[in-house]
This record gives C-alpha cells, sequence and structure tokens, in this order.
C-alpha cells in the first residue's frame, strides 16, 4: 500500500535510545497502511539529555501520541500531565496519549505480557506460585501485573539480592499478594523453581549475540508440570526455552508480549478495538 502524507495525516511515533532495532515502526506503520488509517509512526532517537524537549517538541506538534522506550521509560513519567493507576504502580511509561493537548502515560507491557501468556500457554495466574528472574523494569511490570492478577506468591529472584528485596517489599506493599525473594545461588532457584509452577525470565540473560547464556543453571530443575515464559524474543527459542520444552514443560518466548503491547497502545491512540482475525493477520506479519 502506498504511503501519502497529507495535512490530516496523524502523527505518532517511538523515543528511546538506542532505537534502530525496534521492530514497532513496521508493525504500526503495516497496522495503519492495512485499516487505511492516515497515519505514520516515526522512530526518534532522543538521547537522555534531550528527553524533556523530546516530550515539549511532541507535545508543541500535537502528535496524536508516542511510545516511550529504553532508558526513558521511567524518566518521562516527570514531564506527563497524567498518569494511569497501573502505569504508576509498574513506575514506567511505554505509551503517550495526547488528549486535548494533555499527555496520558499509560503502560501497555503489563496487558501485552498478560494477553500473551494467557493465549500461549492457556494458563492464568490466579492462585500460582510464580517465580521471577530479574528485578529491574521490566521485572517489576511483569512482577504487578502477576501480582495484581491474583497470584498467591510472587518469589523474585535476582543476581543482586538487595534489589530482589526492594520488588518483593514493594509487592507486597502495593498490592494485595504475598511475595519473597532470594539470590542466584543454586539452592535459592532450586528452592523456588520446585515450589512453583510458573517461572519468568525477564533479565537479558540469553539475549543475542550471548545465546549461550542462561538465568538458570540446572535444568534439571524444570519438568513437565512446569509453564516458562521467557521475555526475551531474539533468538526466538534462547538456552532456557530449549530446555524448558526439552524437559516437557510448556515455554513461550516474548515475542507475543511485543506484539501486545503495540496492539494495546494503538487502540489506544486511534480509540479503536480491533478484531480478533485482524489481531492474528497483524501477529502473521509481524513474526516475519
Ligand atoms: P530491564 O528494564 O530490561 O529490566 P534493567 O532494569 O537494567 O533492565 O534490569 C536488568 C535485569 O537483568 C536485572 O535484574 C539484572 O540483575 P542485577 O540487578 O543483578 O544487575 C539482570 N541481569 C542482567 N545481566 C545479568 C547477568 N549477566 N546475570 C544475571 N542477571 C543479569
Amino acid at each position: 500500500m502506498e504511503l501519502s502524507i497529507n495535512a490530516r495525516t496523524k502523527i505518532i511515533g517511538i523515543i528511546g535510545d538506542p532505537i534502530e532495532h525496534s521492530k514497532s515502526p513496521i508493525l504500526h506503520n503495516y497496522i495503519s497502511a492495512s485499516k487505511n488509517i492516515n497515519a505514520v509512526y516515526v522512530p526518534f532517537r532522543v538521547h537522555t539529555d534531550n528527553l524533556l524537549d523530546a516530550v515539549r517538541g511532541l507535545r508543541g506538534l500535537n502528535v496524536v501520541g508516542f511510545n516511550v522506550t529504553v532508558p526513558h521509560k521511567n524518566k518521562v513519567m516527570e514531564y506527563l500531565d497524567c498518569i494511569s493507576e497501573e502505569a504508576r504502580l509498574i513506575g514506567a511509561v511505554n505509551t503517550v496519549k495526547n488528549i486535548d493537548g494533555k499527555l496520558w502515560g499509560y503502560n501497555t507491557d503489563g496487558d501485552g505480557f498478560l494477553r500473551s501468556f494467557k493465549e500461549e500457554t492457556g494458563h492464568s495466574f490466579k492462585g500460582e506460585r510464580v517465580v521471577i528472574i530479574g528485578a529491574g523494569g521490566a521485572a517489576r511490570a511483569v512482577a504487578v501485573k502477576v501480582a495484581l492478577e491474583g497470584a498467591s506468591e510472587v518469589v523474585i529472584l535476582n543476581r543482586s539480592v538487595d534489589k530482589a528485596k526492594e520488588l518483593s517489599d514493594y509487592i507486597n506493599n502495593n498490592i494485595s499478594c504475598c511475595s519473597s525473594f532470594a539470590g542466584m545461588e543454586h539452592s535459592d532457584v532450586k528452592n523456588a523453581v520446585m515450589n512453583c509452577r510458573i517461572v519468568i525470565n525477564t533479565t537479558s540473560v540469553g539475549m543475542y549475540p550471548e545465546i549461550d547464556k542462561s538465568p538458570i543453571e540446572s535444568y534439571s530443575l524444570l519438568n513437565d508440570k512446569h509453564i516458562v515464559y521467557d521475555i526475551i524474543y531474539n533468538p526466538v527459542k534462547t538456552e532456557l526455552l530449549k530446555a524448558a520444552g526439552e524437559k516437557g514443560s510448556i515455554a513461550v518466548n516474548g515475542m507475543g508480549m511485543l506484539f501486545y503491547q503495540g496492539i494495546y497502545a494503538y487502540e489506544k491512540w486511534m480509540d479503536i478495538e480491533f478484531l480478533e482475525n485482524e489481531i492474528e493477520q497483524f501477529y502473521m506479519r509481524f513474526k516475519e
């Protein structure tokens, strides 16, 4: 489909640094073209020192909205007018919508993760004990969502135990869900994994180019009762997911999370709701 920009073209985009690797422009521009929506999605590489100027510029240009990615998801909150409850709990904004000149911040990562998890595993978090590996920004989005979804316990495992404690305390204090924490010693990992059904990796361990690494050393801890979700999507099968598959666990990568956070952002910007068959078509294209 031909792109024709005119006076009514809606501008959306993404700010981050680096930004060259982002798959979002392909997804959003494809959606606009196939839905015949007059919009363009532009990637902007924005250095941290220029974040305020960038947000002011986007506000001044009256864009429809934009995505925010690493390293600005937290800092950008200071420059917005309103923040959704969930984005505030997660402590990060990945989607901004311009509503009558006011910039509203949302976080669609948690919803994207949840939809992907439910669809691809056929399970929910209700009443489940869940191990989350990592305690950074991605871990917080996942942990908040899992806790809000009614998990019975969220166990945070992290190389730096103080950060695991911090996130665990945060869940205990802000969401009515029980959380505990531990380091990544073999005994910690064994105890957590053997007592939980769901294991989620939120660290970058195993991501391209270090594809031979894994956040868990002993795969013998996994069995056919486990559900292992790795938010990494490059490679599509991390060492962790390969091992999980071999042990009979359900093994899912983060491609769906990436996809659905984008779908939810687009729906917000344009005030529309896609049909299931449209979403399937977008997903096929996205995975190519
Ligand atoms: P993100 O926003 O993607 O979550 P982040 O906030 O920098 O990124 O968090 C990265 C997470 O991956 C952290 O939990 C980090 O562990 P530390 O808190 O100990 O740094 C984890 N991580 C990154 N590289 C790691 C490695 N080589 N081994 C173990 N954990 C690692």
